[in-house]
């Protein structure tokens, strides 16, 4: 039973309970006219102190497709944020008004922090600092589920910021709970993946490299991410690893036929333009699968449909 629920990290929910929403995601995506108002009445409140395009718009539009309203704001310096207001007591408050609430903070722990206050609300984390991004998880499993017919024996390449990468901590975790999966964790030494983390993976699971170009040729899902500029301290150390990795035409040529190139989007320069023409690459997909997951976690958090 999911109605009531948070999502924090991507294990408070079962493999039983991440299928209940592909289930329902695979419906709406098939029967959309069925959906339209079942949220009629209901608010969500999207709370955002970092910036975001595809989460907050994906979630917004995901309430707005369900029949349902929203309010919030993406900028909490026109919030009582900006008077001091402690984010308990902003919490507290956003209870009062509405049904269920997303939130993106760029500390780590706040999404769990704001649920002890929420009074029963269900909160939704869009990213908390370095940590996790449990909705983009739900995103790139869907993707896969429709992409590649499977979730489990696949050969994933994780390329980029291992390190600070929230979306490549909750990916993995997850991929790691479906049977025989297999990780290439390709960095810089730099960013790669932080110990504690590594640690809670099986050694036979993961390879460690540096080197895209040779470790392409066997993946069944490349999943590139950005250099996270935001979580440096030396802005020359980013300078200098921003673009280590390049997804070109000519590196992806290395790649099987049916890989399927993922991004979580944004883009800086870790995947050339004319990378986007490639039938492999489907990071827009994954964006528009996005709002469906999203509309059936709505949806089963709300408790709107049996
Ligand atoms: C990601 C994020 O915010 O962590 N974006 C997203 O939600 N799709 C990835 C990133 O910012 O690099």
């Amino acid at each position: 039973m999911l109605k009531g629920r948070n999502l924090i990290e991507p294990g408070d929910f079962s493999i039983q309970e991440l299928d209940e929403i592909f289930r329902l995601a695979d419906t709406i995506i098939a029967e959309q006219g069925r959906f339209i108002d079942i949220c009629k009445g209901k608010l969500l409140a999207s709370l955002f102190y970092e910036p975001s395009t595809r989460t907050r718009f994906s979630f917004e539009s995901a309430m707005l497709r369900l029949g349902g309203q929203v309010i919030g704001f993406d900028n909490p310096s026109n919030s009582s944020v900006s008077k001091g207001e402690t984010i308990g007591d902003t919490i507290r408050t956003v209870a009062c008004y509405a049904d269920i609430a997303v939130i993106r903070h760029p500390r780590e722990g706040t999404a769990k922090l704001v649920s002890e206050f929420s009074n029963g609300m269900p909160i939704i984390n869009a990213g908390d600092g370095g940590h996790e991004h449990p909705t983009q998880t739900l995103t790139d499993l869907l993707t896969i589920h429709y992409e590649k017919k499977r979730l489990s024996n696949l050969k994933i390449g994780v390329c980029g910021d291992l390190l600070f990468g929230r979306t490549i901590h909750s990916f993995v975790k997850t991929m790691n709970r479906y049977p025989d999966n297999q990780f290439v964790f390709i960095s810089p030494k730099e960013l790669q993946m932080p110990e504690h983390f590594l640690n809670l993976l099986p050694k036979n699971a993961y390879v460690e490299t540096d080197d895209l170009a040779n470790a392409i040729s066997d993946l069944d899902i490349l999943y590139m991410s950005r250099v996270q500029r935001e979580r440096f301290v030396n802005e020359a150390e980013y300078m200098r690893l921003k673009d280590y990795y390049i997804l070109t035409r000519k590196k992806l040529s290395l790649a099987k036929e049916d890989m399927i190139v993922m991004h979580p989007l944004p883009r800086v320069n870790e995947i050339a333009r004319e990378v986007d023409s490639d039938p492999r690459a489907v990071y827009f997909e994954q964006a528009r699968y996005g709002m469906y997951v999203r509309m059936a976690l709505i949806a089963k958090l709300l408790g709107v449909l049996s």
